[in-house]
């Protein structure tokens, strides 16, 4: 194993003055990405009757004061309240949730509770308890600290089989993608557990459960997918990303409206960031400003999507938050033929406000593998002057395709030749990813294959902030 990783880092060294980038020589061990049957010990039922299940929670404000927990019943609706302490206090506070349920096809879902738990300390640890005696379920989670410009902050990335996330830092997220419900995915969310550095918020750019690759979009997979993830999503917010797997759009079996099972089952804090849709809003968290955007709502001139960023880029105060991070799952910059070209008309609408409000990172997911661009933007063209080639511009964003997660559709292992200069890094691989922010100026990045003992970086990169300190730190310099 020792001797196969150090053979492999020779490669990448040599590789590296070839061309524009990398493309990984490192090759996947073959193995089926096969969904985990109904019966497997991760989709268990919690014990007793009408227990809560899939529980799942996410920031619920701007700024990380509030958190909304989401749990389902299957036999009744039950209680509605979340019963909460901080965990140095015995002082117990009550919250409320709404109960809703939809059906789909043949499918009618359990009975499926929101509640948004408000007022809460920064950086406090909280238990939370739902359910009704007997089958009460405690839980607890940690709020992050106040938004400040210098706060450290890890967030992890993982693309399909969850993957392990590395950090040194107290504060840890991960970013993920294109999960399922694979026994990959089932190693990427073991990875990560097993990782010394507890994780406390995951960035995931959408793709949950693939729930619609079964006959009938058998939303039983809605419900087998919160139940294996829950041991993660019950205890640190997941920050949701809509993806084309979110959209169970079926008109052959009457489902005509996008989006059913997610938006009934997951929720964002959307509201508090002035947006109108669930599908795309902003949040704060320590010194990172999160955008996530929806790929598969409209975003052309006019739209709400398109109106609602455009008042929200200038809202960014990078003295407050310095680190400007978008989510989305379509990638505007992916070099593989899987997907390829798919984010291009949204690139061709925001790219220009992208470089102009000086974005530091942009993660993606859909395309079944990793890829990390230099720092490009390809805006000058004009549709006469023939400007449409990328070009270094060290006000742009790099852009970080993390889809490899692990679901059911495998690896995309078909990229185009030769790497494009723009490419800093590829590879078809299940792998997981951490940022790692220090301060305003400098944040560690590195990825990390499945295949790979716990501590390899594959990938390995420190971006230097665009607005603080704005130099060139491009890793494929010619
Ligand atoms: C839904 O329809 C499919 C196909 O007709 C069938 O196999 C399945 O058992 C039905 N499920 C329910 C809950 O009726
Ligand atoms: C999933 O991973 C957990 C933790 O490693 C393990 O206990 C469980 O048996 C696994 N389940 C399946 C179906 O692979
Ligand atoms: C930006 O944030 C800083 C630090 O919190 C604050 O002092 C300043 O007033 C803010 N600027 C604007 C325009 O709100
Ligand atoms: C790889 O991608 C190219 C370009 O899209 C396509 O022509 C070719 O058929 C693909 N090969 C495989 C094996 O999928
Ligand atoms: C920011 O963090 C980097 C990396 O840890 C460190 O080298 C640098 O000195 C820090 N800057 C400040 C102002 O603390
Ligand atoms: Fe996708």
């Amino acid at each position: 194993m020792g001797f196969r990783i150090c053979f492999f880092l020779l490669i990448l060294t040599g590789a590296s003055f070839c061309n524009g980038g990398i493309t990984s020589s490192f090759l996947r061990k073959e193995a089926k990405s096969i969904d985990m049957p109904f019966d497997s010990d991760v989709f268990a039922l919690p014990s007793g009757y009408n227990a809560p299940q899939q529980v799942h929670i996410t920031q619920g404000d701007h700024v990380g004061r509030a958190v909304i927990v989401s749990w389902v019943t299957q036999n009744e609706p039950g209680s509605e309240t979340v019963v909460y302490w901080a965990a140095r206090s015995h002082r117990k506070h009550h919250a409320t949730a709404r109960v809703t349920i939809y059906k789909y096809y043949n499918y009618t879902s359990g009975f499926i509770h929101h509640c948004t738990i408000k007022h809460l300390k920064f950086d406090t640890k909280y238990y939370y308890e739902i359910g009704t005696r007997p089958t009460v379920r405690r839980f607890w989670f940690r709020t992050p600290p106040a938004v400040g410009p210098d706060v450290p902050y890890t967030f992890g990335l993982i693309g399909k089989p969850l993957s392990r996330i590395i950090s040194i830092r107290k504060m840890t997220g991960i970013c993920a993608g294109d999960l399922g419900q694979t026994y990959d995915s089932n190693l990427t969310l073991t990875h990560y557990e097993m990782n010394p550095v507890k994780g406390q918020a995951v960035l995931y750019v959408g793709d949950l459960s693939y729930a619609d690759h079964y006959e009938f979009h058998d939303n039983r997979r809605w419900d087998t997918w919160g139940r294996f993830v829950e041991r993660s999503t019950a205890f640190q917010p997941w920050i949701w990303t809509a993806g084309n797997h979110e959209l169970d759009y079926e008109p052959s079996i009457g489902e005509k409206k996008p989006f059913k099972p997610f938006l009934h089952r997951y929720r964002t804090p959307f509201q508090a960031s002035g947006s109108t849709d669930p599908l795309w809003y902003s949040i704060k968290r320590a010194s990172a400003y999160i955008i996530v955007l929806s790929s598969y709502s409209a975003y052309g001139m006019y739209t709400p999507q398109y109106q609602w960023l455009w008042q929200e880029l200038p809202k960014v105060n990078r003295s407050e938050t310095p680190w400007l991070i978008v989510l989305m799952h379509s990638p505007w910059y992916n070099s593989n033929s899987y997907h390829y070209m798919e984010g291009e008309t949204m690139r061709v609408m925001f790219e220009p406000w992208f470089v102009q409000y000086k974005v530091d990172l942009v993660f993606a997911g859909h395309v079944h593998a990793y890829e990390r661009s230099e720092r490009v933007s390809n805006i000058a063209y004009n549709i006469v002057n023939g400007e449409c080639t990328p070009v270094h511009d060290q006000s742009a964003p790099v852009y970080i395709t993390i889809g490899d997660g692990g679901n059911i559709e495998g690896l995309a292992n078909n990229m185009t030749m030769p790497q494009p200069k723009y490419s800093a890094f590829r590879e078809a691989s299940f792998g997981h990813a951490m940022l790692e922010i220090k301060n305003r100026t400098h944040a560690y990045y590195g990825w990390h294959r499945n295949a790979d003992g716990f501590a390899v970086r594959a990938d390995s990169v420190t971006f230097f902030n665009r607005y603080w300190h704005p130099i060139d730190d491009s890793t494929t310099k010619n």
